[in-house]
């Protein structure tokens, strides 16, 4: 462990989220400012709804809350991000891989391009991110929460590249869990359906298909971005002895 690391394990933890500036990364943000930690908001176009959530939350606690903008599928601006975590926190506890594209790929339509972002966001940045962060998260024995997606072990019509990319992030955590141990736990949280895709005039599960999917959820309501939130701050915090697990949080819809 570094010096400067071990001087500054007395201070608050540190959370990097990344596309934490709407919907569930914002709510886990949030959760983990409630529990203390200081957090590290990563955006890319959401760049004013990230420094609002920021301004929230350092007016609750000051200097408590900080924006860090970057296309995940850049690899500079991966490293550049990474960097300035390095450089202007020098203790980091937890990475939340978070931050992913997702939208239909019909195979008879689907493109390199798509290939590329959607495995770009949802597998590449969180492999490089991790590569760069974990001796700064073993330093404070930390750990990491992937986001991947209960549809990965049901298939998705359409979704073929999205699901892919899915199914890589969950094969990284339990490579990682291994890699990483005993220092850094990795975990991931799958959710199901929790909020629609926000496409308003083209919406990419239409009403039908939303009815259809509700009626298949033993808990008969959609998961909301508190229930994914509490759970990836209970694997990041709370679950010490568990490592390279996927937890399902999708109200028994992968039962049926
Ligand atoms: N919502 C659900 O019901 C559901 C279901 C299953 C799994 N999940 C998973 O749970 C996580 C959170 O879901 P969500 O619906 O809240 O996510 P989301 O709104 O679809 O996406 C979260 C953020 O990812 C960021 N992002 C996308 N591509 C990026 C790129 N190239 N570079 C940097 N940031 C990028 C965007 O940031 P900017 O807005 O700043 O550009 C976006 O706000 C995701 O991993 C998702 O796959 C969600």
């Amino acid at each position: 462990m570094s010096d400067i690391s071990r001087d500054c394990l007395t201070e608050e933890r540190v959370v990097l989220i990344t596309g934490a500036a709407r919907r569930i990364g914002a709510r886990t943000a949030e959760i983990f400012h409630q529990q203390g930690y200081r957090v590290l908001i990563h955006c890319h176009h959401s760049l004013s709804d990230a420094e609002t959530l920021a301004h929230t939350l350092n007016t609750a606690r000051s200097n408590s809350a900080f924006v860090l903008q970057a296309d995940l599928n850049c690899a500079e601006a991966i490293h550049a991000l990474a960097a300035s975590v390095l450089s202007q926190h020098p203790r980091l506890d937890v990475l939340v891989n978070n931050a992913s594209s997702f939208y239909a790929t019909p195979l008879a339509s689907v493109s390199e391009q798509q290939w590329l972002d959607l495995m770009g966001s949802n597998a590449h940045a969180p492999l490089f991110l991790c590569q760069a962060l974990a001796p700064r998260l073993r330093d404070s024995q930390g750990s990491i929460v992937n986001l991947t997606d209960m549809n990965i072990n049901r298939g998705m019509a359409g979704f073929s590249a999205y699901t892919m990319a899915k199914a890589a992030l969950q094969a990284m955590t339990r490579s990682l869990a291994r890699e990483l141990a005993p220092q850094v736990r990795v975990n991931a949280v799958s959710p199901g359906a929790i909020l629609w895709p926000e496409h308003a005039s083209d919406p990419i599960i239409h009403a039908k298909e939303q009815a259809a999917i509700l009626a298949g959820i033993p808990m008969a309501r959609l998961g909301t971005p508190d229930d994914i939130a509490q759970t990836v701050f209970f694997l990041a915090h709370h679950a010490h002895y568990v490592t390279g697990q996927t937890w399902r949080v999708d109200g028994g819809r992968g039962l049926s």
